[in-house]
């Protein structure tokens, strides 16, 4: 079967949206799952996390946005690094994704182009995840397109439901033009059980999410930061930790999904 694509969004910035593609990645690998992960932001975290620097990565996601589509089998050969981390491939992003929407000006077609091209690697794998940049940007309509799910990553903290508004709106623009509406569902995360604060903007995204929210809450855990820090995930630094059984736990509903 061909690989279920997430799109992992929140116009929000360090809501933990590159935690939980790598995360949740790593989890469904650990499950068996092939899985690439796709960097479409310009600061490229999810290719620096992964150890893949500018000066040593030639070929980026920038390089198969411009591409024709009769090179586009020859660019993704280029572009995947098999088992960068963590048992996931990874395309690597640049800030050079910053020049796209100069470059594309003209194209057409050019919010469904990673629909397309993803096509030619899709039987690949089991999932492919895609870690988006924080704002409305010609990467993250072609990511809203390309999905099967978008995911919305939201911190537990009272000014993270501003960035939702935000992303609500520009998802109804973009479902107004399309054959079905995009899929989604949140997941709250950086929680503070001990933060009554934190528990109160729980209840309040349950309620507002009305049932389009996964079940599991990711704790805050420094064991991301060391992750990142040694370019891998959780799961190879302790997996049996809150942070990993909780991207573990969420990984299992994803499976549930199809
Ligand atoms: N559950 C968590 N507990 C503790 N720290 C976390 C958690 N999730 C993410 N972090 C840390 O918070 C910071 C921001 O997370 P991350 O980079 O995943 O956010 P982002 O939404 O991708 O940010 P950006 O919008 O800049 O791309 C990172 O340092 C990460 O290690
Ligand atoms: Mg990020």
């Amino acid at each position: 079967m061909a690989a279920r694509i997430l799109a992992v969004a929140n116009q929000k910035g360090g809501v933990g949206k590159t935690t939980t593609s790598l995360s949740l990645g790593g989890a469904l690998a650990r499950k068996g799952k092939r899985v690439l992960v796709l960097d479409l932001d310009p600061h490229a975290c999810a290719t620096l996390h992964a150890r893949l620097y500018p000066e040593t990565v030639t070929v980026s996601l920038y390089e198969l946005f411009v591409a024709k589509e009769s090179e586009w089998p020859a660019v993704w050969e280029q572009l995947i690094h098999t088992q960068a981390i963590s048992g996931m491939d990874i395309a690597p992003g640049s800030i050079r994704l910053n020049d796209l929407e100069d470059v594309m000006h003209n194209r057409t077609c050019k919010g469904t182009i990673l629909a397309r091209a993803v096509r030619k690697v899709r039987d690949r794998y089991d999932f492919i995840v895609l870690d988006c940049p924080p704002h409305m940007c010609l990467m993250l309509v072609n990511a809203l397109l390309a999905s099967d799910l978008l995911i919305i990553p939201i911190q537990t903290d009272f000014l993270a439901l501003h960035g939702l508004r935000l992303l609500f709106d520009s998802l109804h623009t973009l479902n107004k033009v399309l054959p079905s509406p995009i899929r989604y569902r949140a997941v709250a995360t950086m929680y503070d059980k001990r933060a009554k604060a934190c528990m109160h903007v729980l209840d309040l995204l349950r309620k507002k999410m009305d049932g389009a929210i996964f079940e599991t809450v990711i704790g805050v855990d420094t064991r991301f930061r060391e992750a990142s820090a040694l370019g891998c995930t959780i799961f190879d630094i302790d997996p049996k930790s809150r942070g990993a059984c909780s991207y573990a736990d969420m990984a299992e509903e994803v499976l549930k999904l199809w």
